[in-house]
């Protein structure tokens, strides 16, 4: 039976943390508060919404419901201006020796992201004709950690979630995947990732071979 494979975007494709961490710091420092990189952690695979909740938590603001939206617009637009300058050189190391070799293989590949920027941000680094599907904040109802993106782009892959492989860089994204019943592969720090059924570094450290060994599950 054949394999799936799912991408999430921020972390594991584009090193987008930084520019999101750029532009709520800076709404942070204009509501008279730091944010520090330590606490850009907890926004890592978290909506946008929930990220200005957790950030008014933060400074301890209290928001009116019209000073909230215009918050999460003003980051948005910071935001896209630095996915304005992104070029190719932005995608992380070997990520497209991973979608080569699937691709070369015809094994479908989605996208599974919590971001309603996915396409655009695909777009500007050259990616999108990689991807089969692309399911992101724009189609889902649930936030990661519900299964919800991942058995959504497993549906739209025609895939059995259990046959799914999913690339994740975020606990809340490998707690998704888990749940979903798929295949977690942690990308990033395995100390932080430690529920993933397998963890890298980077996409540099994982060989054809283990690349191989998934598309032949057997399940
Ligand atoms: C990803 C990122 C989060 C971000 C979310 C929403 O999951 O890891 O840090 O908050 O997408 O992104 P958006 O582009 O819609 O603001
Ligand atoms: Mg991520």
């Amino acid at each position: 039976k054949k394999a799936g494979f799912i991408f999430d975007l921020d972390g594991v494709i584009v090193d987008t943390a930084k520019y999101h961490y750029l532009a709520w710091r800076k709404l942070a420092n204009e509501l008279g508060f730091e944010f520090t990189k330590e606490q850009n952690e907890l926004f890592k695979g978290v909506s946008r919404k929930r990220c200005l909740e957790i950030l008014l938590d933060i400074g301890k603001i209290k928001a009116t419901q019209e000073q909230f939206n215009t918050w999460m617009v003003e980051k948005n637009v910071d935001y896209l201006a630095y996915i304005d300058q992104m070029n190719a050189s932005e995608i992380l190391p070997d990520v497209i020796r991973v979608l080569k070799f699937l691709k070369d293989r015809d094994i479908p590949i989605a996208l599974g992201s919590a971001s309603k920027n996915a396409k655009p941000i695909l777009e500007k680094v050259n990616l999108l004709p990689y991807f089969d599907s692309i399911v992101d904040g724009n189609n889902v109802t649930k936030a990661k950690p519900d299964p919800e993106v991942f058995l959504i782009a497993a549906k739209n892959l025609e895939v059995d979630p259990s046959l799914c492989v999913v690339f994740e860089d975020a606990v809340a994204g490998i707690q998704a995947a888990n749940r979903a019943g798929m295949l977690s592969i942690g990308i990033g720090d395995p100390n932080i990732l430690s529920e993933a059924a397998f963890n890298f570094k980077d996409f540099t450290e994982m060989s054809d071979s283990f690349l191989e060994s998934l598309l032949n599950q057997n399940k």
